[in-house]
């Protein structure tokens, strides 16, 4: 089936260069289709886009080129990427504050595919603080952003503001098309946020796991068409939809559902933080102020990742994850050994938006060869496409292999 893209054109002087762009991903043998602002539609006439793509033109939300459909959504639904070029700092403000009054804002915020944004404007607009503020809150909801180009500008300055050029465009534009399939045939098994050990019937111990990184990772996983098992302890997420999610409360029952979804799987992700320690004996009624201060004595819990390791086969991989204080390399690459992990994912839980609770994290990807490979702060989202990255490429790899056994 052919791919839709959708190219939404704002009102910019770069306007004309989307002619090209679309010229281009036309020839890639996509279907294009372009949505325009009112102000895009003073620099470029919609019938160009029309002759180029050889298909129609949203220029307004309340004109319907086809009665059947409202066409804001049924494009939306259509699209397997959506680019917005140029972006104007006007189209970047009204994304980061969700307001929808154009065919361009309306399409985005229907529109459930990746969307591609490539910046376009003077200088100073672009390093204005509202622009800058606008542009990382987009990112950290997983929106991909391209970097200006530097160069003279329409405005007679000089420096970044430029449109990338049309190819560069155009193979992102590709670039994440493959990525929507390039796990298809791959079953991801993904652990997810705490785990609760009762005390009794109202109070347990626990942390700070909102299970942001391992759904991020679930919804990443089936965006690039992977069926995925989510085990997710108790977290106020909304489903991933299209995964299989299994609910659990203690570390005992995430290694059971685990274990049982374990041989049917290709890959586990531990991102979950289950609680390392249990009471021994867990009471059957409410510990009463009245009676004192209770004495717990605790035992560890089991660990998920040494049992599934254990029984790991060929062409199965693992990746765990290391929340760690400090000497990150150097406690990272222990958990690597000791938990005969193919991968492990270490973030620094003091960092200021980096690790629990937060839409962002800072990772250093660990590879059991010993290189490295740092992920900046990004959204959680663009974090876990860089870690299922990892994982094709540990997969195509020799080393994926480590403590499997023949079954
Ligand atoms: O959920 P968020 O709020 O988005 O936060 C994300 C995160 C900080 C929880 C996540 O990025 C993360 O670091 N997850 C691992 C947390 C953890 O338990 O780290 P650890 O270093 O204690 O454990 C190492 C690995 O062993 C982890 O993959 C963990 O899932 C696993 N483990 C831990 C305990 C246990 N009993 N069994 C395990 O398999």
């Amino acid at each position: 089936m052919t791919e839709t893209v959708l190219v939404g054109v704002g009102g910019g002087i770069a306007a004309y260069k989307s002619i090209s762009l679309c010229s281009q991903l036309v020839k890639q043998g996509l279907r294009v289709r372009v949505v325009m602002t009112p102000n895009a539609q003073r620099f470029v006439q919609p019938l160009t886009f029309q002759s180029i793509t050889h298909e129609p033109v949203l220029t307004d939300v309340f004109s319907e080129p086809n009665a059947q459909e409202i066409a804001h959504i049924a494009w939306a639904d259509l699209a397997s990427v959506y680019v917005i070029a140029p972006a104007t700092a006007d189209l970047i403000g009204k994304l980061a504050a969700g307001i929808a009054d154009d065919p361009v804002t309306t399409v985005a915020l229907a529109v459930q595919a990746p969307i591609l944004i490539a910046p376009s404007m003077n200088v100073h607009m672009w390093f204005n603080k509202a622009v800058k503020e606008n542009i990382s809150l987009l990112e950290k909801r997983g929106i991909l952003v391209l970097t200006p180009n530097s160069g003279p500008l329409a405005c007679g300055y000089n420096g970044p503001g430029r449109l990338p050029e049309p190819e560069e465009i155009a193979a992102q534009v590709v670039h994440l098309i493959r990525r929507s399939r390039d796990l298809v045939g791959l079953h991801l098994l993904i652990t997810a946020g705490p785990t609760v050990e009762d005390l009794d019937p109202v109070r347990f111990l626990s942390n700070a796991s909102s299970g942001k990184m391992g759904y991020a990772l679930a919804e990443a996983g089936i965006a690039r068409g992977a069926e995925v098992t989510l085990v997710s302890g108790p977290v106020h997420l909304n489903p991933v939809v299209g995964a299989r999610v299994i609910g659990v409360r203690s570390t005992q029952q995430m290694l059971t559902a685990v274990m049982q979804h374990w041989s049917k799987a290709d890959v586990l992700i531990a991102a979950a933080a289950p609680a390392d320690f249990r009471p021994v004996s867990p009471l059957a009624q409410k510990w009463k102020k009245s009676d004192g201060v209770p004495v717990l004595a605790l035992e560890p819990t089991p660990d998920i990742l040494a049992n599934a390791t254990a029984v790991k086969k060929i062409g199965q991989s693992v990746v765990g994850f290391a929340a760690e204080t400090r000497d990150l390399v150097k406690y990272g690459m222990d958990k690597l050994e000791r938990k005969k992990l193919d991968l492990v994912v270490i973030n620094d839980v003091t960092e200021p938006g980096a690790g629990f609770a937060g839409d962002t994290n800072h990772v250093i990807l660990l590879r059991r060869n010993g290189t490295l490979q740092d992920i900046p702060l990004v959204s959680k989202r663009v974090v876990a496409d860089a870690i299922l990255d990892e994982v094709i490429n540990l997969r195509t790899a020799q080393d994926f292999v480590v403590g499997a056994q023949e079954t």
